[in-house]
């Protein structure tokens, strides 16, 4: 087995191997270096290769970039500014050429939208490699932070016939005729009944909730909106909670704690990464994400936060006033212009959200909450859920829900209900957050938007 020796710092004086691909070749009158790089981190490894090995002028001297080769050597602290140690190689085999003429990562820097019409090929680049570094590890937190709080983790279906955010932005899911077969008629509902790609794991969750207790969700959900943004995408994955016993407080609690958790997990162990960001894409970064860690997240209401919009005489493309959603303009105006950090708005008018969320005592509003984070909008949506049968099938029936699809869902209700919360957070955005990348297509390997499914 190969040791991965970018990773943990080589130690000097040790004969090592390493495999990884060339990043940059200089030559020069007895040596060649090679600056190679084996993805484990973003550090490369300097080779000196001499021209006295035995394939130099065969081999070594065409390496360009994008080459894969297997050194082995000893490992000499290195004089060179920037590096500590560097190899010194006794042996270099080529495993794969790549043709400087075809490969089209070469030195220079590329832009993203060039590097999305190689995605196969962008994770070998210094940013996209420590995005989806970073992502690694957001995901490992993930799972981290909830068993470390007594969450179990469910396993919600990707293919269903509930339409969790009624808002019919559901992928249709069924059988196509075989292919060549002279009947070409479209086949019935594979399932019985029409099915889709999940919007929301939510609806299961709340089903295990009311009987683990605390659950959690991370899964991929797809979304048919037609929304060419930097912060949509038509697959992308979400983290779900869902607590039993547990009000809207407790639900704002949970996302606070655990969006604080994240940030502090990648601060603390991918600082390497986190620097490559600082520096290139989003000046300031680490010091904004450790502002965020030190503030308490300010909390108003729905009402209040029109009330500031309106008062604040800016011209918004879309008018602000009480009954209608808050657009990504006013997200904006008030997590980076009004507020200056991270906020929770709550109590949304019941017209326009979801019917699972709880309808408050004014009769107006329900118990929902949505984080904004400055430079990324919504980061999480969630809400304490409607406990009361009574009122939840009037709500159903409202919003336009048949409830004779939803039996199960009101056996919640009818069978031991209690009080329960949970929130839905867009695992691309906090990368995106995180990162400081500008378009959510580059914090994801293969994105999916609308004309987009490449691979
Ligand atoms: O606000 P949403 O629609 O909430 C729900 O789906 C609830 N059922 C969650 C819950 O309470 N369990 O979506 C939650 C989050 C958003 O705040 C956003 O971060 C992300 O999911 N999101 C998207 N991310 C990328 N592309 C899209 N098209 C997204 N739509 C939502
Ligand atoms: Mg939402």
């Amino acid at each position: 087995m190969d040791i991965k020796l970018i990773l943990t710092e080589p130690q000097i004086g040790g004969q090592t191997i390493i495999s990884g691909w060339i990043r940059t070749k200089r030559d020069s009158k007895d040596f060649s270096f090679l600056e190679i790089n084996d993805g484990s981190c973003l550090k490369n490894l300097q080779v000196i290769a001499a021209r006295a090995l035995p394939n130099y002028d065969t081999q070594v001297s065409r390496l360009t970039t994008g080459c894969s080769v297997r050194v082995t050597g000893q490992v000499t602290s290195s004089p060179a500014k920037g590096q500590t140690v560097e190899l010194q190689a006794e042996t270099l085999e080529v495993i794969g050429w790549a043709p400087a003429d075809s490969y089209p990562l070469q030195k220079k820097r590329h832009s993203f939208e060039f590097l999305r019409e190689i995605s196969h090929l962008r994770p070998r680049t210094n940013s996209l490699g420590a995005v989806m570094r970073i992502r690694s590890h957001l995901s490992f937190a993930v799972h981290q932070y909830f068993q470390d709080n007594n969450f179990f983790l469910v396993h919600t279906p990707i293919i269903t016939t509930s339409d969790c955010e009624g808002a019919g932005e559901m992928f249709a899911v069924t059988t196509t005729p075989k292919k060549g077969s002279p009947d070409q008629t479209p086949p019935r509902d594979f399932f019985g009944n029409p099915a889709g790609l999940t919007v929301s794991g939510q609806l299961q969750a709340e089903a295990y909730a009311l009987a683990l207790g605390k659950v959690y969700t991370f899964g991929p959900t797809f979304r048919a909106e037609n929304s060419n943004t930097s912060r949509h995408l038509a697959e992308f994955w979400m983290i779900e909670p869902e607590m039993a016993f547990c009000d809207l407080d407790g639900d704002i609690a949970l996302a606070t704690d655990f969006l604080k958790y994240l940030i502090k997990s990648t601060l603390k162990n991918c600082p390497d990464d986190l620097e490559l960001f600082d520096r290139f894409i989003a000046p300031g970064l680490i010091t904004r994400l450790e502002g965020v860690l030190d503030r308490s997240f300010t909390r108003i209401s729905y009402t209040e936060a029109v009330a500031l919009l309106a008062k604040s005489k800016q011209n918004f493309e879309y008018p602000v006033s009480w009954g209608t959603d808050l657009q990504s303009e006013h997200e904006k105006f008030l997590t980076d212009v009004i507020m200056k950090s991270p906020v929770v708005v709550t109590d949304y008018p019941s017209a326009i959200k979801p019917f699972y969320m709880r309808v408050n005592n004014d009769k107006k509003t329900v118990a929902a909450m949505d984080i904004l984070f400055p430079t990324i909008g919504e980061i999480i949506g969630g809400s304490q859920r409607e406990e009361r049968e009574d009122i939840l099938l009037k709500r159903m029936l409202a919003t336009g829900i048949d409830p004779d699809q939803y039996q199960w869902y009101i056996d919640l209700r009818r069978y031991g209900t209690v009080p329960h919360a949970g929130f839905g957070l867009g695992f691309e955005r906090m990368v995106q957050y995180i990162t400081g990348m500008t378009n959510i297509r580059d914090v994801i390997p293969f994105p999916r938007t609308p004309g987009h499914a490449d691979l």
